[in-house]
């Protein structure tokens, strides 16, 4: 008598045994795993339609974090500023519209400084629309121009008395080699010389209004740049990014740190910021071909910042309570930096200040050393020296500066 063979798991009592399909395995059960390797792994379309969405949703996030980090750290404090006044430069457009928007929904009464007026409008009444906000004006000011940094000045102290915040925004990038209307370098005319006589200008009522602050815009472009005490005006030698732009925006921080000394104790602090790299109409100068132009535009779209991004670290400068007592700073995604020897440089940075004070026409502030010497072989008056024989001088050979500053 020979025992039928009964297979694994088929049972068996009499009445629960399933029944046997010819092989003698019940249905359905497959002795070789074939079909259970099936059923748990995807096989042919539906592996690679699998695989395909987990590489386009690994690649989203991958891309959606790498965008994140780009866009850097938004500045998230509610605190209002009602009331307090503001002047922003070169806020038609760009980082400084951004700036703008940003200040006026906190309430800010502010000064759009812009040199085109129909601009200006528009931009202006696109942040009212948006803001809520009417204590927005349209003042024309040229930084190309030190007769219009002065007639700006001019009207802004007829019409207000205090100044709590003035953000130095204003720039030109990469331009063809052209001059100011006072015949100096464009960029170093406008991004600094512009922008120091407005600054100067307005220490008084910046003062008057303390605790107030000055935010500059400034760039990473500055490690790249040096300050050609023999050829400032790049006469010699013109390079539209890597030399002029570059000397431009390192003023711009040897002239926040400078006037970071001169402002102590006075409650009004100057820092200085990198926007990171901001898709604007900075590049508008951009002389290479069109495709090229078209690849960095379409690249610019996910690599560069938006505008309200790179706007946040000036806003920070701005606003933070917490940023009240610093000063003399430089910020780039909202954390402040350390900066290279070239942009710490005390002597360059007091060279740069007489230098300018002598372009500007602006009396020295302080007593130059050595006697003498602004840099230029000329004599200067002394010490807050707006009076003076040596005074007059400077007020005749320049063109007389209308607002004293105190
Ligand atoms: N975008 C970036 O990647 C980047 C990077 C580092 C630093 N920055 C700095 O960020 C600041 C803002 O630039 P942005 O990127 O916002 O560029 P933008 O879109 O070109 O804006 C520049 C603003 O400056 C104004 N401006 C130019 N020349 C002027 C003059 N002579 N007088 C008065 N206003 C003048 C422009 O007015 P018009 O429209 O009338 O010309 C415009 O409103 C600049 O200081 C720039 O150097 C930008």
């Amino acid at each position: 008598m020979s025992e039928a063979v009964t297979p694994p798991g088929a049972g068996s009592g009499a009445g629960t045994q399933p029944e046997s399909g010819s092989s003698g395995f019940p249905p359905g059960f497959d002795p070789t795993g074939e079909a259970s390797e099936k059923t748990l792994c995807f096989h042919g379309f539906w592996a690679w339609l699998v695989l395909l969405i987990l590489v386009v949703l690994c690649t989203a996030v991958i891309m959606w974090l790498l965008r994140k980090c780009i866009q850097g750290p938004m500045y998230r404090k509610a605190n209002r500023i009602d009331g307090k006044v503001v002047i922003v430069t070169g806020c038609n457009t760009g980082i400084g519209k951004e700036t703008v928007l940003e200040l006026a929904k906190r309430g800010a009464r502010i000064y759009m400084a812009c040199r085109d007026p129909s601009r200006c409008e528009a931009a202006r009444l696109e942040i009212m629309d948006r803001s809520h906000n009417q204590q927005l004006f349209n003042r024309t000011l040229d930084l190309g121009s030190l007769q219009s940094v002065r007639n700006f000045v001019e009207r802004f102290k007829a019409e207000e008395t205090k100044l709590d915040l003035l953000v130095n925004n204003a720039g030109v990038m990469a331009c063809p080699r052209t001059l100011t209307a006072d015949g100096y370098e464009q960029q170093l005319g406008v991004n600094h010389l512009g922008h120091f006589l407005l600054t100067n200008l307005l220490l008084d009522r910046l003062k008057q209004s303390a605790p107030s602050r000055i935010v500059v815009v400034s760039s990473a472009a500055h490690l790249f740049g040096r300050i050609n005490r023999e050829d400032l005006m790049s006469e010699k030698n013109y390079g539209k990014f890597f030399g002029a732009y570059s000397q431009s925006k390192l003023a711009n921080i040897l002239f926040t740190r400078k006037l970071s000394t001169i402002l102590k104790d006075t409650g009004v602090t100057v820092n200085c910021c990198h926007p990171g790299v901001v898709r604007t109409e900075l590049n508008r100068h951009f002389a290479g071909p069109a495709w090229m132009k078209s690849v960095l535009q379409t690249g610019s779209l996910y690599f560069f910042k938006s505008p309200r991004a790179g706007a946040q670290t000036s806003l920070k400068l701005a606003l933070d309570p917490s940023l009240e007592k610093s000063t003399g700073g430089y910020y780039s995604d909202s954390m402040r930096w350390p900066l290279v020897p070239w942009a710490t440089n005390n002597d360059t940075a007091d060279w740069l200040w007489r230098e300018s004070e002598r372009l500007v026409g602006l009396p020295p502030l302080e007593a130059p050393r050595n006697g003498s010497a602004n840099g230029n072989g000329t004599s200067t008056n002394g010490a807050n020296g707006a009076s003076g024989a040596s005074g007059a001088r400077d007020m005749q050979s320049v063109e007389t500066v209308v607002v004293s500053r105190s």
